[in-house]
């Protein structure tokens, strides 16, 4: 395990930033873990743990060590007629780990193809997508203390799930490595296809009865035209999470606003709504100052056409929300974790 100096961390976020690390290692095997948190030099300084980058807005350099979590492997431990549980290492790519299950019909990861990031990562804000959340396919998540090395397993109730949320993002935030996830995966194929940007792309490609891998292949087209590609456009996804508000809420504003979108269950006292729409009717679609901007296709997502910095990208976020406030009342929470 080598600690470098100085260290760019462009190619380490997807918005581009180029801010620089004072401190950087890479674990790549289970052994460098205790040899990193027993090292002085780690012990003594700030700690940032990454991924692949793709949720994180850097404001500053980072003074302290940055960690990237590497270890690779996936590996079946139990397999029987009706599922199988895979444990899947932090380092692993997550769409390598999705293409991978859905090449062997297991199935339950298919509509969260195509997202940035590693597997260690999935947990922390409970990635989602096309009416698809991982909570549903997590056995279980490893972790290891980051002050005393030592390591443990939380169930999936553990780990309380939200929407974008889970302990990682909250009690244990910092405190902890997650080393490895365990996935129960079912090998009876139920399509869902209850989103209904899905749904449309499945009847528009005229797929009456998708196999496992029309909907990864289907999910991956809706994802394509909507959001931007980070190797061409930095940004890290929806910077905002979708508020959620009370029906009585959602049913005055939408006296007001009958065009409004929200998540509407049927089951449930709070909508959710689409923060999307609230960004794009506060004028903000499209909109650019210097290099921070707002995507033309999708204003959930805040991009860097290029030098932007991250405070550029985090004042235009915060002027956003203030903007969404004063017109709705209703406040919009950033996803992006702002370091
Ligand atoms: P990073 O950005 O590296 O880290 C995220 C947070 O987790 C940081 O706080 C970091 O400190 C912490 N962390 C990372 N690894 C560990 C670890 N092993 N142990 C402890 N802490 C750790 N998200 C969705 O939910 N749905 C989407 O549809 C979606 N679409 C996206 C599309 C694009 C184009 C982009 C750029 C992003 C999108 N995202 C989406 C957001 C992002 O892909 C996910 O949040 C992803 O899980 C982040 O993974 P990462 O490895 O890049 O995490
Ligand atoms: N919409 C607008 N204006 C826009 C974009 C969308 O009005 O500029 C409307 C759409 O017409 C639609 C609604 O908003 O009615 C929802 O749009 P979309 O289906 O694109 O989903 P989203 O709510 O904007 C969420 C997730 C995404 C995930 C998609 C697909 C959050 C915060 N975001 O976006 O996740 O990929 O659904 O399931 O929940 C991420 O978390 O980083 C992310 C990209």
């Amino acid at each position: 395990m080598e600690i470098k100096q100085n260290i760019s961390l462009k190619q380490h976020n997807t918005f581009g930033l180029d801010v620089y690390s004072g401190l950087y290692t890479e674990i790549n095997h289970y052994n460098d873990i205790n040899d990193i948190l027993f090292n002085d030099v780690f012990r003594n300084s700030e700690r940032l743990i990454i991924g692949g980058g793709s949720n994180i807005l850097f404001t500053r350099n980072f003074t302290g060590i940055v960690v990237k979590m590497n270890i690779k492997g996936i590996n079946i431990i139990e397999d029987n007629d009706r599922y199988v549980v895979i444990k899947a290492n932090a380092g692993e790519e997550w769409d390598k780990f999705v293409e991978f299950a859905v090449k062997n019909n297991f199935s339950g990861l298919e509509n969260l193809s195509y997202i940035p990031g590693n597997v260690g990562s999935a947990p922390i804000q409970n990635i989602g997508a096309f009416g698809s959340e991982v909570k549903d396919t997590i056995h279980s998540v490893e972790i290891i203390d980051i002050n005393t090395g030592k390591q443990s397993v939380l169930s999936n109730k553990e780990c309380m799930f939200g929407y974008r949320d889970s302990i990682f993002k909250r009690e244990l935030k910092d405190k902890f490595i997650i080393t490895s996830v365990y996935f129960t995966l079912s090998k009876i194929f139920k399509p869902n296809i209850c989103y209904s940007a899905l749904k449309n792309e499945l009847a528009q490609s005229e797929i009456d009865n998708p196999e496992i891998n029309l909907i990864r292949d289907a999910v991956i087209r809706v994802r394509k035209s909507k959001l931007p590609d980070p190797n061409e456009l930095g940004n890290a996804g929806s910077f905002f999470k979708n508020p959620m508000v009370s029906r009585e809420k959602y049913e005055i504003l939408k006296k007001e606003y009958p065009d409004i979108k929200g998540f509407d269950n049927a089951s449930s006292n709070e909508v959710k709504l689409a923060a999307a729409w609230l960004i794009e009717t506060c004028g903000w679609k499209g909109y650019r100052i210097g290099d921070a901007g707002v995507h033309k296709k999708q204003s959930l997502v805040l991009v860097n056409y290029n030098n932007a910095r991250g405070i550029d990208i985090l004042n235009l976020a915060k002027e956003i929300q203030n903007s969404v406030y004063q017109k709705f009342n209703v406040e919009i929470e950033m996803e992006v974790n702002v370091i």
